[in-house]
C-alpha cells in the first residue's frame, strides 16, 4: 500500500512505509512566489493511488500545513475517484475506485485549544477535525493533547503514542531512576513512560498564567541524586519543561532530562533548555534538533488498527 508524504513529515513516512513494507510516495509539493501552496500525485504513482489504499502523512502544522493537507487529500480524492473533468485537453474517463483514503496526522496543529476556555472561542481541534473527516475514511494521530476532542468524529479515529518508543529511547540513553510528568495533563502519557522503564513516577501541577508564565505548584519529590527524566507530550516555548527541571534541581536531582513526542521548541526554546537541562530528546513528529525518537512504530500500530491488518 502507498504512504504518502507531501512537504511535512517526509522522513517520518519513510519511516512508517518501512515499518510496514509499504510504498513511500513522495508527492510533487512546493510554493507559488507569493507562499500559496501546489501539489500533485506524479504521474507514474497515479495508477498505484487507485489500486489500493492509501495513507497519507501530514503534519497540520504550521497554519500552511492545514492547507496542504487539504490539497494532498483532495488531489488523491480526485484521482481515486476518477474526477479528471476540467482538465485541460479534455476528458479521460475513469472509474471510481471507492473508499480507502487514510490521513495520519503526527502532529496536530491546533490540539491545545480543546475546549471553550472562555465564551465565545471556537474549540478549534475540533473545527479542524470536522474538517479532515470530510475529506478521508480514518484518521491516525499520534499523542493528540487531548483526544476527547476528536471523538465524535464521523469517521473512525486511531489515537497512537509514541511512549513505548521514548521509553525505549530514554532507557537506552540515559536509564532514569525517575519519570516526572510536569502537569496533570501528562499523567498517563509520562506513568506509561515509567511503567515501562520499572522506575519512579510522580507529577506537578503547574498553573498557566499566560502562553509564557506558569507556575509549578510546590512539592517535596524524592529526588536526590537521581537521574529524572521530564516527559510531555509537547515542548513549545520550554518553560514548563525550565520550571519543573529548577524544581528537580532544587531537590537534588543529578541530571535532568526533558522528553516529549512534540518538538515545537518556539521562540529560542533550545537555547532556554540548554540551560536548564542535561539533555532534550524528541521524535520526528516535527523536524526539529532534538529529534531522536521515531514516530513510525506508533503510526505503523495505528495504520493496522484502523486498517485491521
Ligand atoms: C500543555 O499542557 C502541554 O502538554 C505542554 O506542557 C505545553 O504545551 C508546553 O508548552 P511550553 O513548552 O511552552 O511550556
Amino acid at each position: 500500500m502507498p504512504i504518502v508524504s507531501g512537504s511535512s513529515a517526509k522522513g517520518l513516512a519513510a519511516d512508517l512505509a518501512n515499518q510496514l513494507s509499504w510504498q513511500h510516495v513522495q508527492m510533487e509539493a512546493r510554493r507559488f512566489p507569493d507562499g500559496e501552496g501546489y501539489v500533485r500525485v506524479p504521474e507514474g504513482f497515479i495508477d498505484s493511488l487507485r489500486e489500493q489504499d492509501v495513507v497519507v502523512v501530514s503534519n497540520t502544522f504550521p497554519d500552511s500545513g492545514i492547507v496542504e493537507t487539504l490539497l494532498l487529500l483532495e488531489a488523491i480524492s480526485d484521482v481515486r475517484a476518477g474526477r479528471l473533468d476540467s482538465l485541460k485537453g479534455g476528458k479521460a474517463e475513469q472509474s471510481d475506485v471507492g473508499p480507502g483514503l487514510y490521513l495520519a496526522i503526527p502532529y496536530f496543529g491546533y490540539s491545545r485549544q480543546d475546549k471553550r476556555f472562555q465564551k465565545g472561542e471556537a474549540i478549534s481541534a475540533k473545527a479542524l477535525g470536522r474538517i479532515f473527516a470530510n475529506h478521508c475514511d480514518g484518521i491516525i494521530v499520534l499523542d493528540l493533547h487531548a483526544p476527547e476532542a476528536l471523538q465524535d468524529l464521523s469517521i473512525p479515529v486511531a489515537f497512537v503514542s509514541a511512549m513505548p518508543e521514548v521509553a525505549e529511547h530514554l532507557q537506552s540513553t540515559v536509564k532514569p531512576d525517575f519519570i516526572l510528568s510536569p502537569d496533570k495533563g501528562a499523567i498517563e502519557r509520562a506513568s506509561a513512560v515509567a511503567e515501562a522503564i520499572g522506575c519512579r513516577f510522580s507529577y506537578l501541577e503547574k498553573v498557566r498564567i499566560d502562553a509564557h508564565t506558569i507556575v509549578h505548584q510546590p512539592k517535596d519529590l524524592d529526588v536526590d541524586g537521581s537521574v529524572v527524566a521530564i516527559v510531555d507530550d509537547m515542548i513549545s516555548t520550554g518553560g514548563t519543561i525550565c520550571k519543573a527541571s529548577d524544581a528537580l534541581q532544587n531537590q537534588g536531582a543529578a541530571e535532568v532530562h526533558a522528553a516529549c513526542t512534540h518538538g515545537l521548541f518556539t521562540g529560542g526554546a533550545i537555547s532556554r533548555l540548554d540551560k536548564h537541562v542535561d539533555g532534550v530528546h524528541a521524535s520526528n513528529s516535527l523536524a526539529n534538533p532534538r529529534s531522536s525518537i521515531s514516530g513510525g512504530p506508533a503510526l505503523a500500530r495505528g495504520v493496522r488498527t484502523l486498517l485491521n491488518l
